[in-house]
């Protein structure tokens, strides 16, 4: 949550459009405000405004702002609601020192108290505006210079942050700090930056130093110093080249990034098979071995993470559960060295996430991941890492991120299946050609369904409740397919198991209410009829994601959407997804919303 930029370049050109074209590619992690601070002629300029870039940029005329060097903020409010005061960057008393965060501190209400009563005005409630007061003080009470002032400040913070320090009195570096909250180095021979994530620099480089926990940079044009601020130890970490490639974070003709990922899985899903990880047979094999397993993650990850619960239990034969992370307090006196976490998570960022295996590793569990961000704190707090490589997703909304999670749950299943014996060589080699067919399932079902499902976007626009009806794996189907109605359309959406919904959520049928059934042919198909039959009974609108020729349920129906045949239960949860994402997204679209920016969401979730 907040996107952060800093730019240190050796023209004087242009540097409020760079930063904010940089900034662009940052506010899939918030978008209540933007602001930028440069130092022009010895002075900190700040501008600063509520609002999404594309409101406030002509009014702020930040594409104009000139000089050598700049830090840029997008916002996802935490202290303090969305208001031109509370954006970031916020400055010390004398406008000398101006400094942009992503995190929350913790102990600033004590800080803050302290700083007032040393003088300090405060023209905000958010955490941040203590720092460059801090960093004042330091330099006022105890003589020290910018550098020093800002490491006892970050020595001080408790809590999460990224911090990028702009200050008049060095105009010619920007300083760095961080815990928990992520920051990356880019490097570049005519411009350096340091961001919360790559997508903001890499149509200028794919250069990328990763920073870790407690660490301090100076970034200049003559490059880049890192040291640990607790130990003060010099830390050599040279640039690695990134593969993702700069037209991965555009939209490429698409009129926004969420349809481009939804296009983009036939791709995404090849990559993830076509790379050979040594990672997922190690994983396979520790998981059979441990005693318990728990699957930790957030939202989308977590629907994903009711994949590998399935799969485990039923390959491994032990004892499995899929916790929602921020619930994992109640599995916590479980955790012991025989017990492997495995944390799911796109960013590799979700604090929520993050947490949970910090307390896991401490009693001793492992820590195997599935992660699309490399590099991210997940994947640094692992012991192995699978990666998901699905690429840069920057619609707010999960979606190839989601179908890579599962693929990836299926996979090391699979593997669990052969090390077990439960799949035989034939089950075995026959469930890895259905496997590696997916991509193309999945192509074939975008093909088939985008034109019907925006049908149905006109009429489902209308509506302000929806059930999303699913049985056995594809449950968590019919959980992502009402998340994203949720969260895009603003449509009330809730999934429940198909056969539990007679003990309740019925009630709530009345005429044209829609249900969404998620029904391939399988052992659920039987039942799925029978829920069917009682919601129709009752007025219900119904909309069936079922397997091609499926007359049964085909007739039953009002909408029928069909997924290519012959992908009963095995990887069901991935094609049968994929017209929901598509549903949602043009319903959004048909209500004129912004797909890729839904209110009140960030794309990282970086609190807890
Ligand atoms: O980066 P992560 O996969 O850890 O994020 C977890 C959730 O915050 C994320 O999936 C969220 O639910 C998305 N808004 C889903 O579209």
């Amino acid at each position: 949550m907040c996107g952060i930029v800093g730019i240190v370049q050796r023209d004087s050109t242009k540097i409020g459009k760079n930063i904010i074209d940089s900034l662009r590619k940052l506010e899939y992690r918030g978008y209540d405000s933007v602001g930028i601070a440069t130092i022009d002629n010895d002075q900190v300029v700040v501008s600063k405004e509520q609002g999404k870039i594309t409101e406030v940029i002509d009014k702020m005329q930040l594409d104009d702002l000139h000089g050598k060097i700049a830090i840029g903020h997008t916002r996802w409010a935490t202290h303090g609601p969305p208001s031109k005061e509370n954006s970031h960057p916020h400055t010390d008393c004398k406008n000398e020192i101006a400094v942009i965060h992503n995190g929350i501190i913790e102990n600033f209400q004590s800080l803050k108290e302290e700083l007032v009563s040393q003088g300090h005005e405060f023209q905000s409630e958010t955490d941040t505006e203590l720092i460059p007061h801090l960093i004042e003080q330091l330099m006022q009470e105890k003589q020290m210079n910018l550098k020093d002032a800002i490491i006892h400040t970050a020595r001080k913070l408790e809590g999460t942050f990224a911090i990028c320090v702009l200050s008049s009195l060095e105009p010619d570096r920007i300083y760095c700090a961080k815990r928990d909250s992520p920051l990356v180095l880019g490097i570049n021979a005519d411009r350096m930056f340091c961001a919360s994530d790559i997508p903001a620099f890499l149509s200028h480089t794919q250069q990328v130093v990763l920073l870790h926990d407690e660490e301090f940079v100076t970034l200049s044009h003559d490059g880049y110093e890192i040291i640990n601020f607790r130990d003060m130890k010099k830390v050599n970490r040279k640039p690695y080249i990134v593969s993702w490639k700069p037209e991965m974070a555009q939209k490429g003709g698409f009129p926004h990034f969420m349809l481009k990922e939804i296009h983009e899985q036939p791709s995404s899903l090849a990559d993830y098979i076509r790379i050979k990880q040594p990672s997922l047979n190690k994983i396979a094999e520790k998981i059979y071995d441990a005693k318990k397993v728990f699957l930790l993650a957030a939202g989308t990850a977590h629907y994903s993470t009711l994949t590998g619960e399935n799969l485990i239990r039923k390959y491994a034969k032990k004892a499995c559960s899929a916790i929602i992370a921020s619930e994992y307090d109640s599995v916590s006196p479980l955790i012991d060295e025989e017990t492997i976490v495995l944390p799911v998570s796109q960013s590799g960022e979700t604090m929520d996430t993050i947490m949970a295996i910090k307390d896991a590793k401490k009693l001793g569990a492992k820590v195997l991941s599935a992660v699309n961000v490399i590099g991210s704190s997940i994947t640094r707090h692992s012991d192995e890492v699978l990666y998901l490589y699905a690429g840069p997703e920057i619609g707010v909304a999960a979606t190839k991120t989601y179908t890579a999670q599962t693929l990836s749950m299926w996979d090391i299943g699979l593997e669990i299946g052969k090390i077990s014996g439960e799949l035989g060589n034939n089950e075995y080699n026959e469930a890895r050609r259905l496997f590696n067919e997916i991509p193309s399932v999945v192509k074939q079902t975008i093909v088939r369904s985008e034109a019907l499902t925006n049908r149905i976007a006109s009429w489902f626009a209308k509506k302000s409740s929806s059930f999303y009806l699913g049985r056995g794996v594809n449950l968590q189907t019919a959980k992502e397919g009402a998340l994203k109605m949720k969260e895009i359309a603003y449509i009330h959406s809730e999934a429940y198991p198909a056969g539990e919904s007679k003990h309740g959520p019925i009630a709530l049928i009345e005429e044209d209410y829609p249900v969404v059934f998620i029904a391939p042919e399988d052992q659920t198909h039987k039942r799925m009829i029978g829920s069917i039959m009682e919601m129709k009974t009752r007025g219900a609108t119904t909309i069936g994601v079922i397997e091609e020729g499926d007359k049964e349920i085909g007739e039953l129906v009002k909408w029928k959407i069909e997924i290519p045949k012959g992908y009963s239960e095995m990887i069901t949860t991935i094609p049968y997804v994929v017209p929901l994402q598509l549903l949602a997204y043009y319903t959004a679209v048909r209500k004129n919303l912004s797909p890729d920016m839904p209110r009140n969401l960030s794309k990282s979730v970086t609190v807890l």
